[in-house]
């Protein structure tokens, strides 16, 4: 800990050099930066001792970005778990550009506003380079201390405490993960020595208030296109005599969900696990201001609407969901123009919760738009990927050992919480190898993370750190004897 305090300015100039590198997944523009990107962890992680590769993804090998994959074996004498340490070095696209205080991959540290201490903003800083960064430098910490001390012949020792990790870095979190499930099977056996995943790519319910997160949600994406005439029409000559696919498209859409706000695919309830009464009175101990929430987004308490019979934390963290995340057609230029467009297209998708299957799910959405084809129309369907919910125990050794260094490190012990957000690697190493994750997050509510002036306040970062070389510790006294 002493280290990381010595070195923070050190720590936070590399994790400004990261920050510069513009590792946009989902743009083929930045393929290359994607891979300086990963080039530059696997540099670092060497840097602290780990045996570390670079490896191409993808079908023809190398079209997807790589991964980095990295092993600290670990001391003769540790017996404790073999921990993979997930993160993700790609980033979100940076548009809207102009609504940026600076640019997205120029990090600035500023004052954090009306708050104490200070933050780092640029795409990523929070999402997930920062909070990789936060564990890499815990890494950093321990080699650094264990090489400053007399060598005792003990094969890895210096390296992690001595506990065994392996380090997997991605480069298409932000993109679908489209490349993970093939590349998780073709290292199965390897990845399957590992016994718990921990991830740092999740948040807190507030400032100084370490959180551990025992749930994320699933999700699948879809884009479904309406066709209907076979060329754009005048909508004078044509209006009322046959399908405008847009209109078609948005009254079929609006018929997803009921008065009570509830999905209205057949089945689409079937797999959710009920929430349990020890669950809600627990979550609503955790005293969640949903108003307050509402009101920093700039919307009145009344807009705290969703589905019938749950609260916003239920809803957030328990319950399925379904939504427009963008739906084009038709004329969208300046002015008016009298058309009917020969189609209309969505993109809509699912967040799922345990223990609900992504696939199923896609099935019946797909089949229920086409009980509802518009007569003489025609519909196209793209799945975009997505990835199963992951709910985990929360009474493993390692979960303690986490909740442990939380507790050194903030000088609190840390809220039991879930998220609505997704990562699809958790759900597909539990369904592939059987592994929990441990998801030990770091990040706030105002993060704007995929948002313009994306940041992550230092004093996160500090915690992150610090966090990361007491759970190393944790687990090396686990592993000690045996
Ligand atoms: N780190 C986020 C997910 C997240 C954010 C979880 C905050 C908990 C708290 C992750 O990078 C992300 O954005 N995931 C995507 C997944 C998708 C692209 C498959 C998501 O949730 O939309
Ligand atoms: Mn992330
Ligand atoms: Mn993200």
């Amino acid at each position: 800990m002493a280290w990381l305090v010595a070195h923070e300015q050190e720590s936070v100039s590399r994790l400004m050099d990261w920050l510069r590198i513009p590792s946009v997944s989902t743009q083929p523009k930045h393929k290359g930066d994607c891979e300086r990107a990963a080039a530059w962890a696997a540099d670092r992680l060497r840097e602290c001792g780990l045996r570390v590769e670079v490896l191409p993804t993808g079908e023809p090998a190398g079209s997807g970005h790589p991964v980095v994959l990295a092993k600290a074996p670990g001391a003769s004498w540790y017996r404790g778990p073999h921990v993979l340490f997930y993160g993700h070095y790609d980033v979100q696209p940076p548009e809207p550009l102009e609504l940026w205080e600076s640019p997205p991959f120029e990090p600035v540290i500023r004052p954090a506003s009306g708050e104490v201490g200070e933050r780092i903003v640029a795409r990523g800083a929070v999402d997930d380079k920062g909070q990789v960064m936060a564990f890499l430098e815990a890494l950093r910490a321990w080699s650094e201390i264990a090489s400053s001390k007399p060598a005792n012949g003990t094969s890895g020792e210096g390296v992690a405490a001595g506990v065994r990790v392996t380090v997997l870095l991605e480069g298409e979190e932000e993109s679908g993960s489209v490349n993970l499930e093939r590349f998780v099977e073709r290292h199965a056996e390897r990845l399957g020595k590992c016994d718990v995943c921990v991830i740092s790519d999740t948040g807190m319910l507030g400032r100084g208030r370490p959180a551990i997160t025992y749930g994320v949600r699933g999700l699948t994406y879809t884009e479904v296109v309406l066709h209907g005439p076979n060329q754009d029409l005048h909508s004078g000559l044509w209006g009322g005599r046959c399908p405008n696919p847009i209109n078609e498209l948005v009254k079929v859409l609006a018929g997803l969900w009921d008065e009570d706000r509830r999905v209205t695919i057949p089945g689409f309830y079937d797999d959710v696990r009920p929430l349990t009464p020890e669950e809600r009175e627990g979550w609503r101990r955790l005293g969640f201001d949903a108003a307050d929430a509402l009101r920093k987004i700039g919307l009145p308490p009344e807009a705290d609407v969703g589905e019938a019979g749950f609260t916003a934390m239920e809803r957030e963290w328990a319950r399925p969901t379904c939504d427009i995340n963008g739906i084009v057609g038709g004329y969208t230029g300046e002015g008016a123009k009298t058309v009917i467009a020969s189609h209309a297209r969505a993109k809509v998708s699912f967040r799922l919760v345990a223990d609900q299957d992504p696939a199923k799910i896609t099935a019946a959405f797909f089949a229920w738009l086409r009980e509802r084809t518009p007569p003489g129309c025609r519909w196209e369907f793209i799945e975009h990927g997505g990835g199963f919910p992951a709910t985990v125990q929360t009474d493993s050794p390692t979960l303690r050992a986490a909740r442990r260094a939380l507790e050194r490190a903030a000088g609190r012990a840390p809220d039991l919480i879930k998220s609505g957000g997704s990562i699809p690697v958790a759900g597909l190493l539990k369904q592939r190898l059987g592994l929990d994750t441990v998801f030990m997050g770091f990040g706030l509510d105002d993060d704007r993370v995929h948002s313009p002036n994306e940041k992550f306040e230092l004093e996160c970062f500090r915690l992150g750190a610090r966090a990361h070389v007491a759970l190393l510790d944790e687990l090396a006294r686990m592993g000690e004897g045996g």
